[in-house]
């Protein structure tokens, strides 16, 4: 017997609100006119667009789903969708630093932190005075999260972190770096915490910056621990909940990762679009040719449904409801419409399409990531799978 199924659990009517309709103009206005001018050259030059996350602090929106409290704006999660989705129509890379930020970082210091870390550590965050991180991988432990094995041994009012981290978004740039660490590799995942390491900790470094296939300027590095003294104050919840904290993490997470898909198709079907009215080919523009139609058509449709999954699971995280399969179902299907649709964008405009005159082969290196990071779509199709199957 299914358990649980999307259709019955939270509303499916999408008549946005008008302030999820505000959302969506002011960030557009943002991204478009601020953003996607400098995501050629960002991508480029790998550069680190810190002057795109100041702009987003001053428009407050880097806590805009915390309540008011701590800095934030008290918005919802589908708000929070639109507001990926738009960064990321224009510039991939501002959209992975901002989810990075507000998914990965500040919301477990929301959800696990208490009352003190959410002053010290969530309000400076809010405010876009401090840049947050998440590091769960590590050189031999991706996918299955429960084999980390980076340690962190308690010692009185301190633990001895040890290890390194890999594929850290924000690895250069941030403040606060959200490590999952082991206290005692004999019990597995029970025996993780999760800890908020500052920048500049005596016995934190850098490790290598990658060089990635797209989102370039989003600054990814391996971060390494020797004998890094972390205060017992950063730890969020107990020994033994790290493994919790990174899933709950990851669920909401894994919405942000399906708008960012969803934005970056957008972007390629709109550019798609345009360029298909004024490419002249056998005495027509394209776009009268079926063949042309055809794959705009696919895209929109594809698209149109990957944005109702997310705006879906972003409501059942706003419902209050479980949301884990909601969340896996938007990130695999969002994200494999991000391919697809990017590989039809690239086809449409041709030679064009290939070179980096146009941003359709952006379009599509930024899309690829989307399949991979947060769990990959083996790991959502676990996650569905998992939940779906339950209780038979
Ligand atoms: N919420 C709360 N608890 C959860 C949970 C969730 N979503 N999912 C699992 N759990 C709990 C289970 O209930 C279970 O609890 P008990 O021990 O009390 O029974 C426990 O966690 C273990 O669960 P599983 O047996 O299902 O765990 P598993 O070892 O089989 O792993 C997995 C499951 C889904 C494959 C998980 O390891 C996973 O998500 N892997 C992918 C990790 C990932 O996404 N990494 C990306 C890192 S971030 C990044 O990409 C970089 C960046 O900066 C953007």
């Amino acid at each position: 017997m299914i358990t649980q199924t999307s259709v019955k659990d939270a509303p499916l009517g999408f008549c946005l609100s008008e302030e999820q309709r505000l959302i969506r103009e002011t960030v557009a206005d943002i991204a478009q006119n601020e953003f996607a001018p400098k995501a050629a050259e960002i991508d480029r030059t790998h550069r680190f667009p810190r002057e795109n996350f100041e702009l987003l602090a001053t428009a407050d929106l880097c806590g805009m789903v915390f309540p008011e409290q701590y800095g934030g704006a008290a918005l919802d999660h589908v708000c929070y969708a639109i507001a990926v989705e738009e960064l990321a129509r224009a510039c991939a890379t501002t959209s992975v630093v901002y989810s990075a930020h507000v998914s990965l970082c500040a919301t477990p210091i929301y959800i696990f932190g208490t009352e003190e870390q959410r002053q010290r550590l969530l309000v400076p965050m809010c405010q876009g005075k401090k840049l947050g991180a998440f590091a769960l991988s590590e050189p031999g432990s991706g996918s299955d999260a429960a084999s980390a094995c980076c340690m962190a041994n308690l010692k009185g009012d301190h633990f001895v972190l040890t290890g390194s981290k890999n594929w850290i978004t924000n690895g250069l740039e941030a403040d606060y770096y959200l490590v999952i660490a082991q206290t005692d590799l004999a019990l597995k995942h029970k025996g993780l915490v999760a800890l908020v390491v500052e920048k500049g900790t005596p016995g934190f470094t850098f490790g290598k910056l990658e060089d990635k296939l797209g989102i370039r300027g989003s600054s990814t590095c391996q971060i390494n621990f020797e004998d890094c003294l972390v205060p017992v104050d950063n730890m969020l919840g107990k020994v033994g909940d790290g493994f919790k904290v990174a899933m709950v993490t990851l669920d909401g997470g894994r919405i942000g990762i399906a708008a960012q898909a969803v934005g970056i198709a957008e972007g390629a079907w709109e550019h798609a679009r345009a360029y298909a009215r004024q490419r002249i080919a056998f005495g027509q523009t394209i776009n009268q040719f079926q063949a042309i139609q055809f794959m705009l058509c696919e895209m929109a449709t594809e698209i149109d449904t990957a944005r109702l999954l997310t705006y879906h699971a972003s409501c059942m995280q706003d419902c209050g409801e479980k949301f884990s399969q909601e969340a896996a179902i938007a990130k695999l299907y969002a994200s494999e419409v991000a391919m697809a649709s990017t590989v039809k964008c690239v086809q449409i405009f041709g030679g064009y399409g290939y070179v980096t005159d146009y941003p359709a082969e952006r379009y599509m290196r930024d899309a690829k990531i989307t399949e991979i990071y947060e769990g990959t779509s083996e790991v959502q199709r676990i996650v569905i799978g998992n939940s779906i199957l339950k209780g038979q």
